[in-house]
């Protein structure tokens, strides 16, 4: 079963392709995006033994010269040395626009490689070919590319939309659960932002996706690409309905931020806790009952997730400062940060003025230090 979603975005729409075992046919479905037999590939170190032969495998049957370029795993590879060495390699080889370059990895791969195809040759097409499911939900369609700057996450970048998107979900096989639930909490966050109905299934479902049951897998990986694709073909660079799509984010790169973006407390992990404070705080400006997010807890809780700031196993710095590093954020406007609230479940929108002490309230409860 193999299912195509198109992002409709006019001269740069192009489709994700969602199945099982996709690999070995990646020669056939690359074949019409191939102007000569060149491409290049960008991969993550912990992928190479795993997928990379039987990508080469896939693309045999094209013919084509392929380079390998191997970036060292973790967030800490989003910076300006790593992306220099992927950019100057890239010139290095002697890529032309015309060519392919693949990104083959997880969202650190897809966001450097994606951004230094943004930039050599003002633009070289990318296809990304996410193997976490964090990447396949999220970070790899949509065009945002970037590196992490020392005052905030991804806030070095560029839109550059891939050329395709190769979504094969038996790469996950080999993923722990500790990463299938990071790729989790942005599943989630879809059903939470805009679609009760999915949030709904995924109160049934949610285990047998994180358990890899084929179907249950799919679906969920296709829904949440075509939630973000629609979303994405009606804002492609986030000055509307796109904002939608950091529900929890706010909350969620204040937290990576200040534990230095180590492993302590992956994206997705940051984004379910981010999720709830984000309904908590709805319910503390009055824009929901204190049902919904007892809800989204619970839901995140039988995943097994963390679902406030004191259970994850970092000590975070105090409220005011999760606070100053708010404002790094690239919601920012007029030096006050926005949050994506919600008045229930699936009905995100924008909130501009939130009352800082509300936002305070919530993380002093999330840190168990509201009695201080
Ligand atoms: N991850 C949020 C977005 O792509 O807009």
């Amino acid at each position: 079963m193999t299912e195509t979603i198109r992002v409709n975005l006019a001269a740069r729409s192009y489709d994700i392709v969602i199945g099982s075992n996709l690999l070995p046919d990646a020669g056939r479905l690359l074949k019409p995006l191939l102007n000569r037999p060149r491409i290049a590939v960008l991969l993550d170190e912990n992928v190479e033994r795993l997928h990379l032969p039987k990508l080469l495998a896939g693309l045999k049957p094209l013919g084509v010269t392929c380079d390998l370029h191997v970036i060292r795993s973790g967030e800490s590879a989003k910076s300006w040395k790593i992306l220099e060495e992927c950019v100057e390699w890239l010139i290095d080889i002697g890529i032309e626009r015309q060519d392919l370059v693949i990104a083959l990895g997880g969202g650190v791969v897809g966001d450097l490689a994606g951004f230094a195809t943004a930039i050599v040759r003002r633009g070289i097409r990318c296809v990304q070919v996410p193997t976490t499911l964090l990447a396949q939900v999220d970070s790899s369609v949509g065009g945002k590319t970037g590196i992490n700057s020392k005052s905030g996450k991804n806030l070095i970048g560029a839109f550059h939309q891939p050329s395709m998107v190769l979504c094969d979900v038996l790469l996950l096989k080999s993923l722990t659960r500790r990463l299938m639930l990071s790729g989790y909490g942005e599943i989630a966050k879809y059903g939470l932002l805009g679609d009760v109905e999915f949030f709904n299934w995924l109160e049934e479902n949610g285990s047998k996706v994180i358990s890899g049951v084929p179907d249950r897998l799919i679906r969920a990986v296709q829904k949440s690409c075509e939630i973000k694709a629609g979303i994405v073909a009606v804002d492609e660079t986030e000055h509307g309905r796109r904002t939608l799509l950091n529900l929890g984010h706010t909350f969620a790169h204040a937290i990576e931020t200040d534990v230095g973006y180590s492993d302590l407390v992956l994206h997705g992990e940051a984004v379910a806790v981010g999720c709830c404070l984000a309904f908590d705080l709805s319910h503390e400006v009055g824009f929901t009952d204190a049902s919904i997010p007892s809800r989204v807890r619970s839901h995140f809780r039988m995943m097994g997730m963390c679902t406030d700031i004191h259970q994850l196993p970092a000590r975070l710095s105090p409220a005011e400062r999760l606070m100053e590093l708010m404002k790094q954020d690239k919601k920012v406007v007029d030096g006050k940060p926005r949050f994506v609230l919600a008045r229930g479940i699936g009905s995100a929108f924008v909130a501009k003025d939130v009352p800082p002490d509300a936002v305070r309230q919530v993380l002093r409860k999330s840190a168990g230090t509201n009695r201080q």
